[in-house]
Parts: structure tokens; C-alpha cells; sequence
């Protein structure tokens, strides 16, 4: 329990609001959680799988309307719309918290308000936060306890009057007396709102049951929120993976990467070398929280503490770390669930089990041209599970990060890897990141959608005054030398027939190689007009005869080319307006004059 007078008199001012049957404060035991998920399956909301197959672990199926982050739903309120920027829906704090007030009122009726206090990062560690979540959904707190650390110890630490960031949740779905719930209450689309307040701190969800909309630590508040926190202090909250990387030698560096979703962020920190003697250990999958240290290098803490990831197309070849890591105590979402009692989903490498059922509660027919699980279904495990664990992963003071890595899904245009000349154009490589999406992607243009940083969805301000944050941060360094350097990675090139010019998954161990021995200056790079490229004998292809036919391709730089994306960057950059720091122009000026 708590003697904090102000958490006390929010949790009392929203249970007056929502009008809850019971209050209750969760203290993160296990018993606790095992007891919430015994409620649940009693009630047909999750199903138990079989224990001698995947101990400690259920599957739940959310409402087939309620299955992915909502973007067009998520705002960013702040008292000026022109703070909110091109990547942000905007509506003004008064108007939305009055919307949104009229929503919660009575939204708890009939169900239980959970109140579930959170760290961000190790209990007390000088990178981390404390968030305090309230929810109505009894699958939020025991998704929660593996995704945060969570529970008394966090009330312990906040003390009388430590600092909290609210989050408020509810699934929007109040019971009448009598009423029968469904297994996944949620609220009609239109009245589903996932709310930032950055200037006041604050996160207001309302209407949806599912991942970023309600597991309130990860992308409300350890991205959105704490941008902004980070902006105002001096620091960065990224949108990062965290890997350690070991060289033959027995040297370790630290390297933190921004992939957009579904780029294979989680399979690149779950990697397992293809040549011998290297080693890569995960610190985090999704989030990145860095800091300048004592010594001037920037620390990184992976501030969650398990993974949410997307279960089709993992498996055993193409990430068993991860597969690994969820065969226990784990959660399951919009999965397949096989007759005995198992999880299944398209891409796990077995074939599918006759009976089994599919994520919308049907016989799973292959021939009827629907998926057995959700592409967005997931899984939550905990960290520690995960075989490839850094043994520094909960370390309070954070791994030191020697390399940053951008890149997205880019078919054409954009060789295997290349380093930026300095900061500042590493910076402009973090503004310019695009996947390149097809007509055939719902509802996209095709072409190259730009996510600059990973963080267009994820921005808690405006992504001018962000990428001007990342230039300061440069300038600010305490000890300019051992800043990160900067690189681009593109695994996803492909030849003019379509097929794919790079092997990807364990085999990108050959470019973390050369980039790691450009960290200690031991190896050469090519200067060309868009960056330093590898020679090709200095990616390792022992082992990978047939793609060395590739390579030229692979790291080629072409002038036309990059001509066309320089049009492209134009129209990117036009969204930021006078927001776009100078030093951006500038570096964009300068790649289109090596162009020349
Ligand atoms: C995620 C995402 O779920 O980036 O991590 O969408
Ligand atoms: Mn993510």
C-alpha cells in the first residue's frame, strides 16, 4: 500500500468517475496474477494451453475490431496545435479531456478498477521512471507484469511524494446489473481514443483492450511521453533496439538500432551468428532510454522488461531465441490454438494441426483463404526467458552504446550499410528512414513511406523540433569522441526480378562485423557521395560463396538513383517547415552537391 497523498486522490478522483464495483491495487505477486488468470479463464476469456506443452501459459482472442495500435485514433494534445507537428493528430487538452471525461463516466460499472503501479527501467536506476496504470481489464495487469516490473516495490520506491506518470485506461465497455461480459470488452472505433498530455505528463486511453493502446508503459508513455520528458531534460527516448555484440577476441561493444515496425527489430536482437566466434546478446527488442554517462558516453537502458512481439513468421529458423523465450509463462493474442491445447500461427515452421481453431473462434480452414492467426497476433514473454539474454540487461546504469543504426525495408536505392561522415549527417540519415510499401499495402500509397527515427507514430512533439533535439544532443556531448557513430542498414534489397540480394536474419552478423570494427577504426570505408560504404572484401562471406555475386550490387551507390530520392527527400522534408533545423538543409544541400 501507499501513504502518497496525490496518487490516493487520483485513483479516488477516477473511481469516483468511472463508478467501479471494487478498487484494487495490485501488488505484482504471482499469486496475484495466477489468480486473475484463473478468473479469466473461468469466464471463456483465455484458455489455459496444455500444461506439459507450454507451462504457465494462455491465448486470448481479442473482438475482431480491436486487434492492432489505433494511429488514427492516438493524439497528441498540447495547448498549440503547431506543438503537436505533421506526425501527430491534435486536439486541444480542454476539448479532448472534456470528450473523453463524458466517455469515462460510469465506463467501470460493473467491473473491477485495477490500479497498477510501474517502473520503466530498473527499480531506482537514475534512467528510469515510475508510471502508474489504471485499467479495467484484469488481461492488461497480468500483461503488464511481464512487460514492466510491477507492483509493491514500485510504491516502495515512489515513497510519500515521488513523481508518477498517470496513465488512465479503460476498455470502455460498462456492464449492466445482470449483464453476461463477452471474453473481449472494448468500444466501438469511433470511440476509442489513445490521449498524450506531454506538457502536463499524462496518457488518457479509452475504448480499446489491445497492446500499445493499453499496455500504457510501452508506446504511451516509454516513446510518446517520454520524448518529450527527454527533450526538456537532456536525453533520448527512442524507438531502439539494444544488442550486445561480441568479437572473437572476447570484445564486447553495445549497439542500439531504430527499424519501423515489422522491420525485424526483434529478430536482430535475438540474432544468432552464422560465422564463428561472434556473439549477439539482447538488452532490449523495441525501446531505448539514453543518457549521457559520467565518462561522456551515452548509456542505453531497455526500459521494458519482456517482449510484445508479432508471433506469424516466427520460428525455430528464422528466430529461436524468441521461440525460446515464450515456452512458458506466457500470453498469447489472436493466435491459432491447436486441439491439444497448443498456440499455432502461419509461418511457425509445422504444419498446422488438423482442428486447430483460429484467432475468430472458427475450425481453420486452409482452403477458405483465412489466416489462423491475426498478422498482428503476439506474444508476451518475459525477458528473462530469452536464452540470449546480455547479461547486462538489467544493469542500473545501462549498456554504453557505441553505434547507432538506422534503416528500413528498401527493395532498391539503398546499399547493405553504409556510415554517416559525422553526427550531424548521421542525423539526417535518422530523418530521411522509409520503408518502401507496395499499392498493395491497404490504404498506402505506394512508394517510400518516411519514419524518421522509428518514431513517426511514436512522437510525443514536433518532429522538426526532434530532429533540431538529436542535433543538440551532438553539440551537448560532454566528450565528442565517443559519441555513437552512426550507420544505415538495408537487408531488404532485392535484384530487378524481384528476389531478395542479402540473406538477412543470422547472416547480418557480416555487417554488424564491419561496423563494429569501424567503431575501432580497423577497417577501411569508401567515401561516396551518400556516406562511408565497405569495400566488398571487407564483409565477411565465409561461408556465403553464392551471394558474393551480390555484393557489388549490394553496396553500389547509384547516382540516378539517389537523384530520384533526393526528390523524394524534398517532399519529406517540406512537412517540417520552418521546424527543419538548419543543419538538416544543410546536410541535405551537401549530399545533393557530391551528387553532382
Ligand atoms: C510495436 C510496433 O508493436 O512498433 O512494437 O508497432
Ligand atoms: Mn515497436
Amino acid at each position: 500500500m501507499t501513504n502518497h497523498k496525490k496518487l490516493k486522490a487520483w485513483v479516488q478522483e477516477w473511481a469516483e468517475c468511472c463508478q467501479p464495483d471494487h478498487v484494487y491495487w495490485c501488488n505484482g505477486s504471482e499469486e496475484e496474477s495466477q489468480r486473475l488468470l484463473d478468473e479469466m479463464v473461468s469466464s471463456g476469456a483465455a484458455v489455459r494451453l496444455d500444461e506439459s506443452k507450454r507451462p504457465g501459459s494462455y491465448a486470448f482472442n481479442s473482438d475482431p475490431s480491436d486487434v492492432a495500435r489505433v494511429e488514427d485514433r492516438t493524439f497528441i494534445s498540447t495547448e498549440k496545435e503547431e506543438d503537436a507537428g505533421p506526425s501527430n493528430n491534435w486536439m486541444s487538452p480542454a476539448e479532448l479531456k472534456a470528450t473523453m471525461r463524458d466517455l469515462y463516466r460510469g465506463s467501470m460499472r460493473g467491473r473491477t478498477m485495477y490500479v497498477i503501479p510501474f517502473s520503466m527501467g530498473h527499480l531506482g536506476s537514475d534512467i528510469a521512471h515510475i508510471g502508474v496504470e489504471i485499467t479495467d481489464s484484469p488481461y492488461v495487469v497480468v500483461n503488464m507484469r511481464i512487460m514492466t516490473r510491477m507492483g509493491q516495490a514500485v510504491l516502495d520506491i515512489l515513497g510519500d511524494d515521488g513523481h508518477f506518470v498517470p496513465c488512465m485506461h479503460s476498455v470502455g465497455a460498462p456492464l449492466e446489473p445482470g449483464e453476461q461480459d463477452v471474453p473481449w470488452p472494448c468500444a466501438p472505433i469511433a470511440q476509442k481514443y489513445i490521449s498524450h498530455f506531454p506538457e502536463t505528463g499524462e496518457i488518457w486511453s479509452y475504448g480499446s483492450g489491445y497492446g500499445g493502446n493499453a499496455l500504457l508503459g510501452k508506446k504511451c508513455f516509454a516513446l510518446r511521453i517520454a520524448s518529450y520528458m527527454a527533450k526538456q531534460e537532456g536525453w533520448l527516448a527512442e524507438h531502439m533496439l539494444i544488442l550486445g555484440i561480441t568479437n572473437p577476441e572476447g570484445e564486447k561493444k553495445y549497439l542500439a538500432a531504430a527499424f519501423p515496425s515489422a522491420c525485424g527489430k526483434t529478430n536482430l536482437a535475438m540474432l544468432i551468428s552464422t560465422i564463428p566466434g561472434w556473439k549477439v546478446e539482447i538488452v532490449g527488442d523495441d525501446i531505448a532510454w539514453m543518457k549521457f554517462g559520467k565518462d561522456g558516453r551515452l548509456y542505453a537502458i531497455n526500459p521494458e522488461y519482456g517482449f510484445f512481439g508479432v508471433a506469424p513468421m516466427t520460428s525455430m529458423d528464422t528466430n529461436p531465441n524468441a521461440m525460446l523465450s515464450m515456452t512458458k509463462n506466457s500470453i498469447f493474442t489472436n493466435v491459432g490454438l491447436t486441439p491439444d491445447r497448443d498456440v499455432w500461427w502461419e509461418g511457425i515452421g509445422t504444419p498446422c494441426p488438423e482442428g486447430t481453431i483460429t484467432w475468430k473462434n472458427k475450425v481453420f480452414d486452409p482452403a477458405a483463404g483465412e489466416p489462423a492467426a491475426h498478422p498482428n497476433a503476439r506474444f508476451t514473454a518475459p525477458a528473462r526467458q530469452c536464452p540470449a539474454l546480455d547479461p547486462a540487461w538489467d544493469d542500473p546504469a545501462g549498456v554504453p552504446i557505441s553505434a547507432i543504426l538506422f534503416g528500413g525495408r528498401r527493395p532498391s536505392t539503398v546499399p547493405l550499410v553504409f556510415q554517416s561522415f559525422n553526427w550531424n549527417h548521421g542525423v539526417f540519415l535518422g530523418s530521411i528512414v522509409g520503408s518502401e510499401v507496395t499499392a498493395a499495402t491497404i490504404g498506402l500509397k505506394a512508394g517510400v513511406r518516411r519514419d524518421p527515427f522509428a518514431m513517426w507514430p511514436f512522437c510525443g512533439y514536433h518532429m522538426g523540433d526532434y530532429f533540431r533535439h538529436w542535433i543538440q544532443i551532438g553539440e551537448n556531448a560532454p566528450v565528442k569522441e565517443v559519441l555513437p557513430k552512426i550507420f544505415n542498414v538495408n537487408w531488404f534489397r532485392k535484384d530487378e526480378n524481384g528476389k531478395w540480394l542479402w540473406p538477412g536474419y543470422g547472416d547480418n552478423i557480416r555487417v554488424l562485423e564491419w561496423i563494429f570494427d569501424r567503431c575501432n577504426n580497423n577497417v577501411g570505408g569508401v567515401e561516396t557521395p551518400i556516406g562511408l560504404v565497405p569495400r566488398k572484401e571487407d564483409i565477411d562471406l565465409r561461408g556465403l560463396e553464392d551471394v558474393k555475386e551480390n555484393l557489388e550490387e549490394l553496396l553500389r551507390v547509384d547516382r540516378e538513383k539517389w537523384l530520384d530520392e533526393c526528390g523524394l527527400i524534398a517532399d519529406h522534408y517540406a512537412k517540417f517547415g520552418d521546424k527543419l533545423p538548419g543543419e538538416l538543409t544543410a546536410e541535405f544541400e551537401k549530399l545533393k552537391l557530391r551528387l553532382q
